[in-house]
């Protein structure tokens, strides 16, 4: 892989990383560094009414627990943040902890936008209008992963126009990631899968974005090789700890890759059939990968070789779109292999509806940064026709 002679990159790292089985036993430590005296942890009501997460996190925080919000839902609505927000006000918050998925996460972040700069959430729309620190905030992953605990951006859904929005600023990093193996053990086995394969979307989009570079190549590719190897791991074994900590280390590698380089054209895809069809955010990206790795592989010099050979190919010999073809061959084999499908009609997208996807994703923020630039819809829509 190689880089232009004017390559000029910034790269951020924000949140500490604090990881390892049982480590999220200490989270009163944490919340001591940080000077946080109410701690209100951001959940849903499935993680706080049938699992002891919320009730190990309280072990550790004592009387700092001064609430717990159970009320995210996936894909987060704007009233859902705002709602949060106002609990957490009422209780007088000085430091939140999300506990969950990437909704509880990006929900989490969001809270501390509106607690820290008032009003409700969509009035702090876009990149980077923020301009000071938000309310401190740890976040602590139930899945792995959609990589929110290390990225800058947090993704919530506008039921008004029926479309998924973002608000970005390095102010959104969360203070700590905490990384804890064992949060992760009662996983279900497509939720394993589906979350594991939006990392792998993640990895792999960051590594042909237009914002390519060094640092975050480097992430990119130990998660894509992490997930290859530990995804089947965690699925034949629930509770290896082992495997479980590769895959959070995989998706906040992925995430920390896409949130200097960013993604593109399949998320892009993902978020539109996500808020259009409600279909969870890592099926659909797992999908999708396969088909948009074909329609790109004239454009991604040799970038997918590394991705074959993590996959168990052999491209030696083989010209740069040849090789990117295998890739995405062993890709639409591993989605397979984890369970998952790579046909939308299976997930229940309806065929008549792909005219307005290909419409949605061409306004979605993350398409410009598609490694090629993709403006006709009726291309999205032919990309989407192969993936039905
Ligand atoms: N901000 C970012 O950088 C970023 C990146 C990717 C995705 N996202 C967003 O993340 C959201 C998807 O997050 P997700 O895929 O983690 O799913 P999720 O957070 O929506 O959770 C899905 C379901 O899984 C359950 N769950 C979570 N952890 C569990 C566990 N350990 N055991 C059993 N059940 C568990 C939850 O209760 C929920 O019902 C989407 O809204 C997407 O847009 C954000
Ligand atoms: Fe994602």
């Amino acid at each position: 892989m190689s880089y232009d002679a004017d390559l000029s990159f910034v790269f951020a790292h924000t949140p500490k990383v604090v990881f390892g089985a049982r480590a999220a036993d200490s989270v009163g430590d944490l919340v001591t560094e940080l000077g946080g005296q109410r701690t209100v942890i951001v959940t849903d009501a499935f993680l706080a009414g049938q699992t002891d997460l919320v009730k190990r996190l309280g072990k550790s925080l004592g009387d700092r627990l001064a609430g717990v919000f159970s009320g995210v839902i996936p894909d987060p609505t704007a009233p859902s943040v705002d709602e949060g927000a106002a609990f957490a006000r009422e209780r007088g918050a000085d430091l939140l902890i999300s506990l969950g998925g990437g909704s509880a996460i990006d929900t989490g972040k969001a809270m501390a936008v509106v607690l820290t700069e008032g009003g409700k959430i969509l009035e702090h729309e876009g990149y980077h209008a923020l301009t000071r620190r938000l309310t401190p905030h740890i976040a602590v992953p139930t899945t792995a992963g959609t990589g929110s605990e290390m990225t800058l951006v947090t993704v919530i859904t506008d039921p008004a126009r029926g479309q998924k929005t973002f608000v970005g600023s390095h102010f959104l990093h969360p203070d700590v990631a905490l990384l804890d193996p064992t949060f992760t053990t009662g996983m279900p086995a497509r939720l394993t899968a589906a979350t594991g394969m939006d990392a792998m979307s993640h990895a792999v989009e960051a590594l042909i974005s237009t914002l390519r570079q060094p640092l975050s190549d480097a992430a990119a590719l130990q998660a894509i090789e992490l997930i290859a190897t530990h995804l089947p791991r965690a699925l034949a074994q629930p509770d290896d700890l082992h495997a479980r900590g590769q895959m959070l280390l995989a998706a906040c590698l992925a995430g920390t890759a896409f949130s200097n380089a960013m993604v593109s054209l399949n998320h892009a895809m993902a978020h539109s059939l996500g808020a259009l069809h409600h279909v969870h955010h890592g099926t659909l990206n797992a999908a999708l990968l396969p088909h948009t790795m074909r329609f790109f592989a004239a454009d991604v010099g040799d970038r997918f070789t590394r991705v074959a050979s993590a996959l168990g190919g052999a491209t030696r010999g083989l010209g740069d779109e040849a090789a990117a073809r295998q890739a995405a061959d062993l890709m639409q084999a591993f989605v397979h292999r984890v369970g998952l499908t790579t046909r939308l009609g299976e997930l229940g997208v309806p065929a008549e509806s792909l005219p307005q996807v290909a419409e949605l994703s061409l306004s979605d923020g993350s398409i410009i940064y598609s490694p090629r630039p993709v403006m006709d819809p009726a291309e999205i829509e032919a990309l989407l026709r192969q993936a039905h």
